[in-house]
């Protein structure tokens, strides 16, 4: 796991959207795997700002949201298909087709997500995943306990998911239950994992991730298993690393690395 510690939450999200900058001009229709929250909104301008006066180019480009909230129809504020319109899909050229959100209001959920794990595969997999890291070190919605290999699927959400998750909603009943996740084995198949975090209530799930064992009590610490997984913090969220000095000594070090 390569641990890119930056001065701000604007550093980290520039160097976050660079890597996905650089996938979509190697490979113009590259499958990207998205993420909601706060902690992607910064990446998300940058890539705006990117289209906008550097010409990327989203027009081959496809996508998969790694989430959805179950009962939320796409049109609900709250809901991540509303999140993506609102904080990248309107100010980008990705063609409406391209884009998947797993459906918050199917009919049957089983053969939806069956159906969005064989969508990713024809589509030739994801060539790059961004995520975030909830305070009880989940990705995705995947919570504490949830299988390491676990596909798409529904899952309850946990309390601490849902009162963090309160912030967006005008009060705590409001946030659903239960959501649709693409799994931790799903997310693992991506050729490159992108995580960002920022703040102090990042902390410890930071540390847990990067320092702690592997365990599905933090799917996050999955990132391990990534053999090309790159993690983006602020100082905040770094604060509880152990290794601190190890880290940074890496990133200096790094320009006079022999070239692989
Ligand atoms: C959202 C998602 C979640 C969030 C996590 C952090 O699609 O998959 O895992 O990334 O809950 O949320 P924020 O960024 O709002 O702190």
């Amino acid at each position: 796991m390569e641990v890119n510690i930056c001065k701000s939450y604007e550093e980290l999200s520039k160097k976050a959207a660079q890597l996905v900058a650089d996938v979509i001009n190697q490979k113009p229709n590259a499958v990207l795997g998205l993420a909601t929250g706060s902690s992607p909104v910064g990446l998300y301008k940058e890539l705006i700002r990117m289209h906008k006066e550097e010409g990327l180019d989203f027009s081959q480009v496809v996508t998969f949201n790694l989430d959805e909230y179950v009962g939320l129809p796409a049109d609900h504020p709250q809901s991540y298909h509303y999140f993506m319109e609102e904080n990248l899909f309107k100010d980008i050229n990705v063609p409406k087709e391209n884009i998947h959100i797993p459906s918050g209001t199917t009919k049957n959920y089983k053969a939806f997500c069956e159906w969005y794990e064989q969508r990713i595969k024809e589509c030739g997999g994801i060539d790059i995943q961004i995520l975030g890291i909830g305070s009880d070190g989940h990705i995705a919605f995947n919570e504490p306990g949830s299988s390491l290999s676990s596909r798409t699927r529904l899952k309850t959400l946990a309390r601490q998911t849902i009162e963090d998750n309160a912030r967006f909603f005008d009060k705590v009943e409001d946030v659903p239950i239960y959501a649709i996740t693409m799994g931790v084995g799903t997310i693992l198949e991506a050729r490159r994992l992108v995580l960002v975090a920022n703040g102090e209530k990042k902390a410890d799930a930071v540390a847990k991730m990067i320092e702690g064992p592997v365990t599905s009590m933090i799917t996050a610490s999955a990132l391990q298993l990534h053999p090309d997984a790159h993690v983006f913090i602020d100082e905040d969220a770094a604060s509880k690393l152990t290794m601190r000095d190890y880290y940074d000594w890496i990133q200096e070090k790094k320009p006079g690395a022999p070239v692989q």
